[in-house]
């Protein structure tokens, strides 16, 4: 079929092209700095928020909507703006073009991280999203775009994915102040995250533009562990000593928790970029390593009913 992916030239998107086209799909890609057409690959260029989608969706069987924007700097007021307009403007948008056009399948990336904390409990799809005023900037433009999705008439899959790691993620810059030693683990670090591989995130959404079973949402996340846990492994595949733990500094936000000081920081929550425009999105930003090679792969887990921590020191911040 043919494909339009929103947000090719992003992590995810970048994982998800070469994958698309190795299933035999044609890889239409908008986007507001199109790179050169390749065998299978038809640039196209747009922005999801101010162009005509109607040229950009004619022809397509499938949308793929994984278009984002982390601020620079989550601080600046304002920062938060355009990602939210992504989420509800942009998928409102992108949801009518996809019907007027009479697409077949539409697939909606979004995140795990709007469960409220779950603490020990697991989490499935049914989990309440976190009602925390101070979560909402976050947590309401995620319900909005998941309504917009599901009030719609397309066939479509919701899939909620974990915190990306690997590289090219906000891994990058943990690794980074790990090695310098800066990091630290707030309070105990016995919160639960589920990170994703953003090459398994990108099969889930291959798998859902053939899967059966339509008007779906799936938690796309490898298996849970604590935010401790996961810093000491990756210290340790370094030969770096564990970050120093911070008893004093709050655990991340979550429906049980009071909202964290507004200057605090946490490495993992700066913004990743998918470097300079226009990007090449037929070099992967994250190796397709096989599954075999990494610890855990969301691959099998899929579509599976996943634990996911709702407490991340990323929630909040920069998703
Ligand atoms: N990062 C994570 O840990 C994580 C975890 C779970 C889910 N997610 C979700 O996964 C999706 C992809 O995230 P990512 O980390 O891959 O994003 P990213 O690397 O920041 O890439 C953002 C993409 O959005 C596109 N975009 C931004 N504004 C646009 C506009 N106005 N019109 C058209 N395209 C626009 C960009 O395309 P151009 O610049 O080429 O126009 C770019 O391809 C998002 O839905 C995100 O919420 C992310």
């Amino acid at each position: 079929m043919r494909v339009l992916v929103v947000g090719a030239s992003g992590v995810l998107g970048r994982a998800l092209v070469p994958l698309l086209l190795v299933a035999g799909h044609t890889v239409r890609a908008l986007s507001r700095h199109p790179s050169g057409p390749a065998p299978g690959l038809e640039p196209f260029a747009g922005d999801l928020l101010t162009s005509d989608l109607a040229p950009s969706v004619a022809g397509c069987q499938a949308v793929v909507h994984a278009a984002t924007a982390i601020p620079s700097n989550p601080r600046e007021p304002g920062a938060w703006t355009r990602n939210t307009q992504l989420r509800t403007l942009g998928t409102r948008r992108l949801v009518a073009a996809a019907q007027a056009a009479g697409v077949e399948r539409y697939v909606q990336q979004s995140i795990s991280m709007a469960y409220a904390d779950g603490g020990d409990t697991w989490l499935d799809e049914t989990a309440p999203f976190d009602p925390s005023p101070w979560r909402a900037s976050t947590v309401e433009p995620v319900r909005e775009m998941e309504s917009i999705v599901q009030s719609s008439a397309l066939d479509w899959y919701i899939l909620r994915g974990g915190q990306f790691a690997g590289p090219g993620t906000a891994q990058d810059v943990l690794l980074e102040a790990l090695a310098a030693e800066t990091a630290t683990v707030p309070c105990t670090g016995a919160y639960y995250i589920s990170p994703i591989h953003p090459a398994d995130m990108a099969t889930a959404c291959v798998a859902a533009l053939t899967a059966s079973v339509t008007r779906s949402t799936f938690n796309i996340v490898g298996d849970p562990l604590t935010y401790a846990a996961y810093v000491d492994h990756l210290a340790d595949l370094r030969h770096l000593p564990p970050p120093r733990r911070n008893p004093a500094a709050p655990c991340p936000p979550s429906s049980a928790a009071p909202p964290p000081p507004p200057k605090r920081t946490w490495p993992g929550a700066q913004s990743i970029r998918s470097g300079p425009k226009p990007v090449d999105i037929l070099r992967p930003a994250t190796p397709l390593l096989p599954p075999s090679s990494r610890r855990s792969s969301g691959v099998e887990q899929r579509f599976r009913k996943a634990r996911v921590g709702g407490s991340n020191p990323l929630v909040g911040s920069k998703f």
